[in-house]
């Protein structure tokens, strides 16, 4: 058995324990042969980014952020940006993609990603390739699996943050806003916020009104406690209002997503006509994916790296593995494409209401 393996999309931490996992079990108990395909799909499409993953190639890699084979979230065949004249253009390139696979004679694909990558893969599956997936994302939005490995690393990191502004915010008396990651889901900043002990959560789940938020600063300057940590996702947005977008897909070739960004700002600015205290804005951007993974999430690639071999071994094409009611199972790759959302009636969002937490609604 021969297996291209390729990680796609955005980094997260646990990409590399993923990898290694695969690595090891299949070389060593099973027996098969690996070829690393570089940059996501990119690497079945463009000439001289694969190459043998080896035992040597895993050496050391357990607790590094980021992926030894690179990543993009540019690269998807079906709509590939290509150079046409003075201009980027998109073009179906998913034949060649299948066409590649064979060339490197893969019996197989493991594809390691969020819903992007998940669902490029599911599409190749239909025309015939065999694939297997692994689900990454800081963003934990993927309707099919209880969490993604990254998501508890990303979540530890932006507590701490939150734990940093809280010493700072306290000194100057400072309104400090927070701007978290997560696209169009709040899961990161809801968690995050709950264990750093934020007084504001503004998520994209709930459209939020300034006034709240004002009541809610002035109470607790009220209360003697004129510093306030407001943690907001890059997916916020007031009710009525659009979300901070930096680069629209339509930009972009190739990438096909939205790129956040601003939404710390935009709030800052309407709660400036508003409060008298010094507001600032801290966007935690990339730091949010960068480093070394949690024990947990070390732990949950490497069980999902161990895992997919048994989809592969097993014939069951077209899946990918999954953590569900702490099961590792699996379920079809057409799951990647329902994504899950914070429910604003939920526990999480109830237990914060009740510990005198502000949502803006
Ligand atoms: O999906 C993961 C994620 O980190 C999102 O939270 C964020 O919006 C996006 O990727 C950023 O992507 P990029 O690194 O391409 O700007």
């Amino acid at each position: 058995m021969r297996l291209g393996v390729l990680t796609g999309g955005g980094d997260c931490p646990g990409l590399n324990p993923l990898i290694r996992a695969v690595v090891k079990r299949g070389i060593l108990e099973l027996g098969y042969d690996f070829v690393g395909l570089e940059n996501g799909y990119m690497g079945l499409i463009e000439p001289d980014l694969a190459r043998p993953l080896t035992l040597a190639d895993t050496r050391g890699i357990l607790p590094k952020g980021g992926t030894i084979l690179g990543t993009s979230n540019r690269a998807n065949p079906f709509q590939y940006a290509v150079r046409e004249g003075e201009k980027w253009v998109e073009r179906d390139l998913s034949a060649r993609a299948l066409e590649r696979a064979k060339e490197l004679r893969l019996d197989g694909l493991i594809a390691i990603g969020g819903d992007g990558t998940l669902s490029i893969a599911a599409r190749l599956a239909e025309l015939g390739l065999n694939v297997v997936g692994c689900p990454k994302t800081i963003d934990n939005d993927l309707s099919g699996v209880d969490q993604t490995f990254g998501f508890d690393t990303a979540r530890m990191i932006v507590t701490e943050a939150i734990d940093r502004l809280h010493t700072t915010a306290e000194s100057h008396d400072r309104v400090m806003v927070v701007e978290i990651m997560g696209r169009h889901a709040g899961f990161l900043t809801l968690e995050s916020a709950l264990a750093g002990g934020a007084d504001v959560i503004l998520i994209p789940e709930i459209p939020y009104r300034i006034e709240p938020i004002v009541e809610k600063l002035k109470s607790r300057a009220r209360g003697k406690r004129s510093f306030s940590i407001i943690a907001i996702s890059e997916g916020a947005a007031p009710k009525g209002g659009s979300l901070a977008v930096l680069e629209k897909a339509e930009d972009v070739p190739g990438r096909g997503v939205v790129r956040l960004g601003g939404s710390g700002k935009v709030c800052a600015d309407l709660l400036a006509e508003h409060i008298e205290a010094e507001i600032r804005v801290t966007v935690l951007g990339h730091l949010q994916r960068g480093g070394a993974p949690t024990a947990a999430d070390r732990l949950l690639a490497t069980r999902y790296g161990a895992k997919v071999l048994d989809l592969v071994r097993d014939g069951q094409w077209g899946h990918m593995v999954a953590l569900r009611g702490g099961e590792i199972g699996a379920v079809s790759l057409a799951e990647s494409k329902k994504q899950k959302r914070v429910d604003p009636s939920g526990d999480d969002v109830r237990f914060a209401k009740s510990l005198g937490i502000c949502f803006g609604d």
